[in-house]
C-alpha cells in the first residue's frame, strides 16, 4: 500500500530521480535527501513511501540512511548548529565555545530549543581545522568563531537575516534537473544487451595497443 508523504511536486521529482537509475534502489539516498528537505527530518511515513518508490522495505531505507550522520530520524530544529570540539578546535577554544553555545541557547549539546529553532550538536572534525574554532549551521560554515560571533549569528538567524542559510534539509540553492534527452539511457545490468559504451571503448583502446 502506498503511503502518502511526498507533496505532489516532490512526488513528481521523486519519480524523475528514480528514473535516472538502472536499479530503483540506487535512488534511495537522493530520496532520503528529498524527504529531509521537505520535512526537515526523515519520518516513518517518508521511509514507507521511499520504500514503495524504490522497491525496498522501510527497514532497508532506515538501515541505509542511519549510516549517514546528516540524515536525522527524529525532529530537529530549523537550524542544526554543529560545534566542533575535535583536537584543533579544542586547542583553540572549541569546548569553551560549545559551553557558551549551550548557555546562549539554553540547551545541552544534543538538545533542541523549546521554540524548535535550534538543535545544538557537539561534532567531530568538520574539516576546517585551520580556521578553528569553527561550527556549521545546516552545514554552512562559520570560521574562527568567538562567543560574540556566536551570539550575533543566533540573533541573525532568529531575525531572518541569514538568507544564505536555508532550513535544515536543504542541500543546494539550485536543484539539478536533467533534460530527458540528456539522460544516459542506462539499463539494469541483467537487461543489458550490449556492452556499455565506456567499456567497449576501453576494449578498443586495449586492442589498438596490442
Ligand atoms: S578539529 Fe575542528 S574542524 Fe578539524
Amino acid at each position: 500500500m502506498t503511503t502518502e508523504f511526498f507533496s505532489n511536486d516532490n512526488l513528481h521529482l521523486a519519480h524523475e530521480i528514480v528514473s535516472r537509475y538502472p536499479v530503483k534502489k540506487s535512488a534511495l539516498i537522493p530520496l532520503l535527501h528529498l524527504a529531509q528537505e521537505q520535512h526537515g527530518w526523515v519520518c516513518d511515513d517518508a521511509m514507507r513511501q521511499i520504500a514503495d518508490l524504490t522497491g525496498t522495505t522501510p527497514a532497508e531505507v532506515r538501515g541505509t540512511g542511519t549510516f549517514y550522520e546528516m540524515f536525522k530520524f527524529h525532529p530537529v530544529g530549523k537550524y542544526v548548529v554543529n560545534v566542533c570540539t575535535n583536537i584543533s578546535c579544542q586547542l583553540l577554544g572549541g569546548e569553551e565555545l560549545l559551553a557558551h553555545a549551550e548557555q546562549t541557547l539554553g540547551v545541552k549539546a544534543g538538545g533542541t530549543t523549546a521554540d524548535g529553532l535550534f538543535t545544538l550538536e557537539d561534532v567531530e572534525c568538520i574539516a576546517a581545522c585551520t580556521e578553528a574554532p569553527c561550527l556549521q549551521v545546516n552545514y554552512r560554515y562559520r570560521l574562527k568563531v568567538t562567543d560574540d560571533d556566536f551570539d550575533t549569528l543566533i540573533a541573525d538567524l532568529r531575525a531572518g537575516r541569514t538568507a544564505e542559510i536555508p532550513e535544515h534539509g536543504t542541500l543546494a540553492a539550485v536543484r539539478q534537473h536533467i533534460p530527458a534527452d540528456a539522460m544516459a539511457g542506462i539499463v539494469p545490468p541483467e537487461q543489458a544487451t550490449e556492452m556499455p559504451v565506456w567499456l567497449s571503448r576501453n576494449n578498443q583502446d586495449a586492442g589498438g595497443q596490442g
